[in-house]
C-alpha cells in the first residue's frame, strides 16, 4: 500500500491555508494555494531505496480551468503535470505520476505556473519499490 502524506501535516508545507469548506477531502483538511505563482504545497517523502515513485495526488479545482504546475523533486523540475477543473471544489480527483527518487528523504514539490495557482490539495500517496504481483513472485 502506499504511504499517505496528507498536506495540512508537517513536514509537508503549504504555502496559503489549511481549509476545511469542501468536503470530501482526507485527514483534517486540504492545502488551499494563493491564487498566483510563487504558492506552493511541498511534501516530504521516504524512499527505502533509489527508483521509481508512484505518485497519488489528490486535488480538486472546481473552475473550468486547468492549472497546471511544476513538479519539483528535490529540487529540480521533472514534469509539469496539469490539473483539470474536477467540475466543484468538493468533488476530488487522483491524478497518477511517476517520478524517480533517491534513497531516504525526498521533497517533492508543486509549483503553479499561472496566476491561477494550484488546485486545492487534500494529499500525496507515495508507492515505492514496485509490489509483488498477485499471486506471489514466479
Ligand atoms: C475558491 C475556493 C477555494 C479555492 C479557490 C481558488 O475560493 O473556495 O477553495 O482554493 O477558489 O480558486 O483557488
Ligand atoms: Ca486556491
Amino acid at each position: 500500500a502506499p504511504t499517505r502524506y496528507e498536506a495540512e501535516n508537517s513536514p509537508a508545507v503549504c504555502s496559503g491555508t489549511i481549509d476545511s469548506n469542501w468536503s470530501g477531502y482526507s485527514g483534517s483538511g486540504f492545502c488551499n494555494g494563493p491564487n498566483s505563482t510563487g504558492g506552493y504545497a511541498q511534501f516530504t517523502v521516504n524512499a527505502s531505496a533509489a527508483g521509481t515513485a508512484t505518485l497519488g495526488v489528490r486535488f480538486a479545482n472546481g473552475t473550468t480551468t486547468a492549472r497546471p504546475a511544476n513538479l519539483l523533486v528535490n529540487g529540480s523540475t521533472v514534469q509539469t503535470p496539469s490539473f483539470e477543473g474536477t467540475g466543484a471544489w468538493s468533488t476530488w480527483v487522483t491524478k497518477t505520476l511517476s517520478v524517480s527518487v533517491r534513497a531516504g528523504s525526498n521533497t517533492i514539490r508543486f509549483d503553479p505556473t499561472t496566476a491561477n495557482g494550484l488546485p486545492n490539495i487534500d494529499y500525496l500517496d507515495v508507492e515505492t519499490g514496485g509490489s509483488p504481483p498477485a499471486g506471489g513472485l514466479p
